[in-house]
């Protein structure tokens, strides 16, 4: 016989009456002495169960013997309970059975913490008995709302014949700017293979194949430094088109987000709107701005350069700028005001310090730098702010990347603190018109701000000898509520054009050879114009589940130190599967 005829959280008291069997987990026991009440729990919910040594001895007698989580299967009747004793709380719980049968199938020691503990204790011990905290609601709601959202992306894709395809995981280096890991090859001894930072070679191969309409819900690899947002192993919704521009790609993305919107049972405003790379960096210190607030970056630099503060008029000199926010009604203490100053000047923002003007009550100022400045800049900058009454305005002078990088960070900061972002707003935006190139400030170098395979626009191609720094690039990220979600770009298709931004990145002509050279001969052979995007699907369902960090939205998750809790991956190896691989290790001495 089967385990089950129906599921726990289906029954109903429409189901009155009803013979079922059921099989599931013991998630609470209750002996009232006398009667025993045992919660019985499937992957659809909860329904209670009750035995009463009156009615059946032999099942009271089972179930006096069972614990927490251990796996029974039984067989009753759906009964209404009687009307008093409905459990509200309970989807169930206007119904009970009192089982004819029951059946222990497997016993469970007790748990190292009662399930209902996991939520608030330490987010490792969660990871190491990831299997029982995967049991509990929150956890099985988050995974399930993941799948949903995964073929939610899948039934559109396939309605507009996109073909699922897989490409190799043991590969070579894709540069998506992190480090990669490596797997050592048996066979040829001595040599590695790369796991994908993405499949982007492999999806551009494969619109050259003359596929057309590509996609995978692709497993990336990146040895980068955990954040909350970002995972060593994650997933990507890989996209690759052919014969399309940018508008094709940007409608096919919006029609993904407008169907999972639906399937989630909320609405979305299409078309997003766009930005500028060079407008989200200006007004808001940040490639993916967070446009559920407003407070845009202020810029006073034409000010402050003739101004008598000199700590800000040498800045401006040496092609500095002051920039600033301005700040709704607080009353801000001394430490306060210093905790704002820290978080800029730490050694990843680098600002060298945080000046600030409080408009007070009949026009009085609080600030340790208005002395330097006459009335007439005082009132110029505050017409620049439109400062009102009980405002502050907090500056920072330093080079423009300093600036903003500081700024859209106590922006962020200043937006949560003063509850300033509506959270139920879903704000979307495309930013456009990146460059192509940054330049590095210490080496001098360029470094692509996408990935090499980013197409110049091709109005700029005649930049690319003389100015490359100028050239714009046919790419575009979307960001969600101030999370840059996916991004994507038309690519070179032409060889020569491949060629030269690889030339330009400084890879010598050997290397390109060595890394690259498939690819460049594979567009020399009938490459056709193609583009596509990625979606970082991990980031997008901890979105959509208003979770904070990706490790709610993934089973089995790694932590800062990109282990595995559970399996304790990464581990030690025999020493003959080293020397299979011709490894020797060689750890640096314990300083
Ligand atoms: P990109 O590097 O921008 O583009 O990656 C696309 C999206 O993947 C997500 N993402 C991550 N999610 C979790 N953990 C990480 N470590 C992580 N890194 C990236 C982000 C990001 O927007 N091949 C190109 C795409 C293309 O050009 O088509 C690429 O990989 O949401
Ligand atoms: P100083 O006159 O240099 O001591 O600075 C006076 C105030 O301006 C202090 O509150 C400093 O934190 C602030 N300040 C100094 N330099 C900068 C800068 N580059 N950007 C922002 N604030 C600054």
């Amino acid at each position: 016989m089967s385990f089950r005829s129906h599921f726990c959280g289906t029954l109903s008291q429409s189901d009155d009456g009803l013979k079922v069997s059921l099989a599931g987990w013991v998630d609470v026991r209750r002996d009232l002495g006398g009667v025993i009440f045992i919660e019985l729990r499937d992957h659809t919910g909860k329904l209670q169960l009750v035995a009463d040594p009156q009615i059946n001895p032999q099942v009271y007698k089972v179930f006096e013997t069972l614990k927490a989580e251990y796996c029974i299967k039984i067989q009753g009747i759906i009964k209404n309970r009687p009307a008093g004793t409905e459990n509200p709380d309970l989807r169930t719980g206007a119904v009970e059975i009192y089982p004819e049968s029951v059946e222990i199938l497997n016993k469970s020691k007790t748990l190292p913490l009662p399930l209902k503990d996991f939520e608030d204790t330490d987010e490792l011990f969660r990871l190491k008995y990831r299997f029982l905290d995967l049991r509990r609601d929150s956890m099985q709601k988050n995974i399930r709302f993941r799948h949903k959202i995964t073929q939610a992306i899948r039934d559109y894709l396939v309605a507009k014949d996109f073909l699922e395809i897989e490409t190799p995981i043991l590969t070579k280096s894709t540069p998506e700017g992190a480090r990669d890991y490596l797997v050592p090859s048996r066979m040829q001894k001595g040599k590695f293979f790369a796991l994908p930072q993405s499949p982007q070679l492999f999806k551009q191969l494969l619109m050259i194949s003359g596929f057309e309409k590509y996609f995978q819900v692709a497993r990336c690899f990146r040895d980068e430094d955990l954040r909350a947002d970002r995972q060593p192993e994650f997933t990507q919704i890989d996209i690759e088109m052919s014969f399309i521009n940018i508008e094709d790609i940007i409608s096919n993305t919006e029609g993904i987000f407008e169907n999972i919107f639906k399937v989630i049972g909320k609405n979305v405003k299409l078309p997003f709107q766009r930005m500028d790379y060079d407008t989200a960096m200006n007004l808001y210190g940040k490639d993916a701005p967070d446009l559920r607030f407003d407070m845009k970056l202020i810029d006073f630099t034409d000010i402050m350069e003739t101004s008598g503060f000199e700590s800000f008029s040498k800045i401006v000199s040496k092609n500095g700028i002051v920039k600033g926010l301005c700040v709704p009604t607080k009353d801000w203490s001394r430490k306060e005001y210093d905790d704002l100053k820290n978080l800029v000047t730490t050694k990843e923002y680098g600002a060298k310090g945080l000046a600030w003007i409080t408009y007070k009550e009949n026009n009085e100022i609080a600030s340790p730098i208005a002395k330097f400045f006459s009335e007439e800049e005082l009132s110029k900058i505050k017409t620049r702010a439109n400062a009102k009454e009980g405002d502050s305005i907090f500056f920072v002078a330093d080079k423009k990347e300093i600036v903003h990088n500081a700024l859209g960070r106590l922006r962020l900061h200043l937006g949560e603190k003063l509850n300033l972002i509506d959270k139920n707003k879903d704000e979307f935006v495309w930013i456009v018109n990146w460059p192509l190139f940054e330049k590095d400030h210490i080496s001098g170098k360029l470094n692509v701000m996408h990935h090499p395979f980013t197409s110049p626009d091709m109005k700029d191609l005649h930049l690319l000898d003389t100015e490359p720094v100028k050239v714009r690039a046919l790419a575009y990220d979307i960001v969600y509520n101030g999370v840059e979600l996916g991004g994507g770009s038309i690519r070179t298709y032409r060889e020569d054009i491949q060629k030269k931004v690889l030339q330009l990145l400084n890879i010598e002509d050997e290397e390109i050879e060595n890394r690259f050279g498939f690819l460049l001969q594979a567009l020399s052979l009938g490459a056709p114009p193609h583009g596509g995007i990625a979606l970082g699907l991990d980031r997008l369902v901890m979105m959509l589940a208003k979770e904070t960090s990706l490790r709610q939205v993934i089973a089995f998750p790694k932590v800062q130190s990109s282990s595995c809790p559970l399996t304790e991956a990464p581990s030690e190896v025999d020493s003959e599967q080293l020397e299979e691989l011709a490894l020797k290790i060689s750890l640096p001495n314990p300083s």
